[in-house]
C-alpha cells in the first residue's frame, strides 16, 4: 500500500533522515494550523483544559504501546523523562550499559558518578550482555532499542526471556530509534521502563516524548516515597507522586496534541501496516546494499534488523548526496539512512544510482 501521499515531500527530495527527525503527516499538520489558530482565540476555552488534554494524550499512548495510562508519563523528551528516572532510583545501583549508546543514554550515569560497565556493541550483542549479566550482576540494564549509528537493534525476544530469568534485573530501553516501526506491546515487552521523544519515527515534531513504566518499577519507585506528604493544594490533588517528577509542570499541548495526533494516525494506519511496508523496502535495501559491501559487518551477521542503516562510504559523499537532494546524515564510518511509511522502492533505487557513480567498494575507494 502506498503512503508517501499521506505526506507533503517534494518530488526531488529523497527522504531519508528519519533518524534525524522524521516528517509529519499532512493531516497533522493541518491540524497544527487549526489548533493554534482555535487556542489563541480569546473567545474559546482551549487554554484553560491543559490537564484534561494532556490526560486524553497520556490514554492513546497507553492504547498504543499496551501501557496502563497510570504509568504513562508525558514530557518533552526522551532526555528529560531518563534523567528524573534515574534520579528516583537508588544511586548504590550497578548498571550496565552498551558501549557507544546514545550520549544522552549513557553520560547521566558517567556525570552521577555511578557504577557501571559497558558491553561491547557487536554481531553477538545478546550473548555479550548475557556474559556480563553473569560476571558484573548489575541492578540495571539500560540500552537503546535501535543503535543511533549503526541501526543495531536488540532481538525483543531475548529482552522478554531476559526479564523472566532475572525478574529482578531492571531493564530500561530508549525506544526513540524504534517506536512507531512496529506494533510494540510495553506490558509484555519485558522492559520497565521505556522512554522516547516524538520527531523521529512517530513522526510528531519536537517538543513531545514519554516515558512508560512497569507496575514492578513503579511500585518500587512509590516505595521509596512513601514517607513524603502528597500535594496540599487542590490544583494539584490529583497529581500522582510520580507525576510530580515526571511531569512537575505544565505541558505543551500543542506539541503534544501533535504527538496525539501522530499517534491517531499509526493508529489508523496500523502499526502492522507500518511494520510490513518498512519491511519490505529495507529488506530491499539491505539485499542491495550487501551486494556491494557496503553494510557493517555487525549488522551482516545478524538476522534482527532494523531500517536505520549505515551506509559504508566515506562521509566526504554527504555533500554530493545533498546536492542530489537526499536527506541523509554522516554518522560513525558511514552516511546514516532511515526508512519509513513515507519511503519507497523508487527512493532506494535513486540512492543506489548515485551510489554507483561513486564507483566504491566497502569503504575503499577504487
Ligand atoms: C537513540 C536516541 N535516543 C534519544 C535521542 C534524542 O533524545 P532527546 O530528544 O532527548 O535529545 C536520539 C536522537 O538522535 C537517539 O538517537
Amino acid at each position: 500500500m502506498p503512503f508517501k501521499h499521506l505526506f507533503d515531500i517534494p518530488s526531488s527530495i529523497t527522504y531519508l533522515n528519519t533518524p534525524g527527525n522524521g516528517i509529519l503527516p499532512k493531516s497533522n499538520r493541518r491540524w497544527r494550523e487549526e489548533r493554534e489558530r482555535r487556542f489563541f482565540d480569546l473567545h474559546g476555552d482551549l487554554r484553560d483544559q491543559q490537564p484534561a488534554f494532556i490526560q486524553s494524550v497520556r490514554e492513546d499512548i497507553g492504547k498504543i504501546f499496551k501501557a496502563c495510562t497510570t504509568r504513562v508519563f508525558c514530557t518533552p523528551n526522551f532526555s528529560f523523562g531518563y534523567n528524573v528516572l534515574l534520579d528516583r532510583l537508588p544511586s548504590s545501583y550497578k548498571y550496565l550499559l552498551l558501549d557507544e549508546d546514545y550520549p544522552s543514554l549513557n553520560y547521566p550515569i558517567v556525570n552521577r558518578n555511578l557504577n557501571y560497565k559497558t558491553v561491547k556493541i557487536d554481531e553477538h550483542l545478546e550473548q555479550n550482555i548475557l556474559k556480563a549479566i553473569r560476571e558484573y550482576q548489575p541492578d540495571v540494564l539500560l540500552l537503546s532499542i535501535v543503535q543511533y549509528i549503526t541501526g543495531i537493534k536488540i532481538d525483543l525476544a531475548f529482552i522478554r526471556q531476559l526479564k523472566q530469568d532475572n525478574p529482578k534485573l531492571i531493564i530500561i530501553a530508549d525506544g526513540t530509534q524504534f517506536l512507531g516501526t512496529e506494533p510494540f506491546h510495553f506490558d509484555q515487552s519485558g522492559f520497565d521502563a521505556v522512554g522516547t521523544s516524538g520527531y523521529k519515527w512517530l513522526m510528531a515534531g519536537f517538543g513531545n516524548g514519554f516515558m512508560l513504566l512497569s507496575e514492578h518499577l513503579t511500585n518500587l519507585m512509590n516505595e521509596e516515597l512513601h514517607d513524603r506528604p502528597s500535594p496540599k493544594e487542590a490544583m494539584w490533588a490529583s497529581k500522582s507522586m510520580l507525576q510530580t517528577f515526571f511531569e512537575p509542570g505544565h505541558q505543551d499541548t500543542l506539541s503534544h496534541g501533535t504527538l496525539q495526533q501522530s499517534i491517531l494516525f499509526l493508529q489508523e494506519t496500523g502499526l502492522e501496516n507500518v511494520q510490513k511496508h518498512i519491511h519490505s523496502i529495507s529488506a530491499f535495501a539491505h539485499e542491495e546494499l550487501a551486494k556491494r559491501n557496503l553494510l557493517l559487518p555487525a549488522v551482516v551477521g545478524r538476522s534482527v534488523r532494523s531500517s536505520l542503516i549505515n551506509i559504508q562510504i566515506a562521509p566526504k559523499h554527504y555533500t554530493d548526496l545533498t546536492a542530489n537532494d537526499i536527506k541523509c546524515f554522516p554518522r560513525g564510518t558511514g552516511i546514516r539512512i532511515g526508512l519509513h511509511l513515507y519511503n519507497t522502492h523508487w527512493d532506494i533505487e535513486k540512492l543506489l544510482g548515485i551510489l554507483d557513480t561513486y564507483n566504491i567498494q566497502g569503504n575503499y575507494e577504487i
